[in-house]
């Protein structure tokens, strides 16, 4: 069942795409970030070398990191179901929009040089086919938000998208599933390797240690809700006695 069908049921950490829409309607937004994501200023000249590129960015919301790299010359296309979400992404960086519908997924938003797209849909209703292959995956706050039940045909659909010389960067959380059901899911590395470990090369290239605390184990992702669930993600992840941001760099074996 994809997020379209599903149920939202908040206790067990699953959100339909209505429940995403009415998020961004009310400001819930909470993981929108005010800047583009530091790993670029650390890594960009890394994962961009040898000229433009062409992105794609599942699950973007108005994510100024899509900003960072249209400006530089890359190619860039996201796909994000809230279409608020799409407009300011737009309107907030004054760039000058086109508007088309595209059959069997919605708006699609395109800056007027048509390097900076945005369709507004379903990332499930998107194929190869329509898309084609792109030279790298931004994978930001992205496979987190995923219903966990769907984590696999998510893996599928961006590796389809993704050429057989291109690299696949990911960024994950990793916390103790006790304190919050997700979204954002908790992702270990553990997870990681089992979801991509068969078709890819993984390497973590860079690890923040959020509280200081290690987690031994790292056990794989699980665990159920607290008693008395914290009002949002955020604060129940600040009393997670672990919290890890994990960048990875991953290109097909
Ligand atoms: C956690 S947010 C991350 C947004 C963005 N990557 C960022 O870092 O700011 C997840 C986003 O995915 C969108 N979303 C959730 N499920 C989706 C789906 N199946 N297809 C397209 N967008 C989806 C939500 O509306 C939300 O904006």
């Amino acid at each position: 069942m994809s997020a379209k069908d599903a149920k939202t049921d908040l206790d067990a950490g699953v959100l339909n795409n209505s429940e995403w829409v009415k998020r961004w309607g009310v400001g819930d937004t909470a993981f929108h970030q005010g800047a583009h994501d530091p790993l670029f200023d650390t890594h960009g000249d890394m994962m961009f070398e040898g000229g433009a590129k062409s992105v794609f960015a599942p699950l973007c919301g108005k994510s100024l990191d899509l900003i960072w790299m249209y400006n530089r010359g890359h190619t860039v296309v996201g796909v994000e179901i809230a279409e608020q979400a799409v407009q300011e992404l737009f309107s907030e960086n004054k760039l000058d929009v086109q508007v088309k519908h595209v059959e069997g997924v919605g708006p699609l938003y395109k800056s007027i040089d048509g390097r900076l797209q945005v369709y507004v849909g379903d990332l499930f209703d998107l194929t190869k086919d329509r898309l084609g292959e792109f030279d790298r995956v931004w994978d930001s706050r992205s496979i987190v938000a995923i219903n966990v039940v769907d984590q696999e045909r998510y893996r599928d659909l961006l590796l389809s998208f993704l050429k057989k010389d291109g690299q696949y960067y990911l960024m994950t959380i990793d916390y103790d599933p006790a304190v919050w059901p997700g979204p954002p899911h908790n992702i270990t590395d553990q997870r990681v390797r089992q979801l991509y470990g068969e078709y890819c090369n993984i390497e973590v290239i860079q690890e923040s240690n959020l509280t200081g605390i290690s987690n031994p184990d790292n056990k794989a992702s699980g665990g159920h809700a607290p008693p008395a669930k914290p009002k949002s993600a955020g604060a129940a992840l600040r009393t997670s006695s672990y919290l890890y941001d994990r960048y990875y760099k991953m290109t097909f074996k």
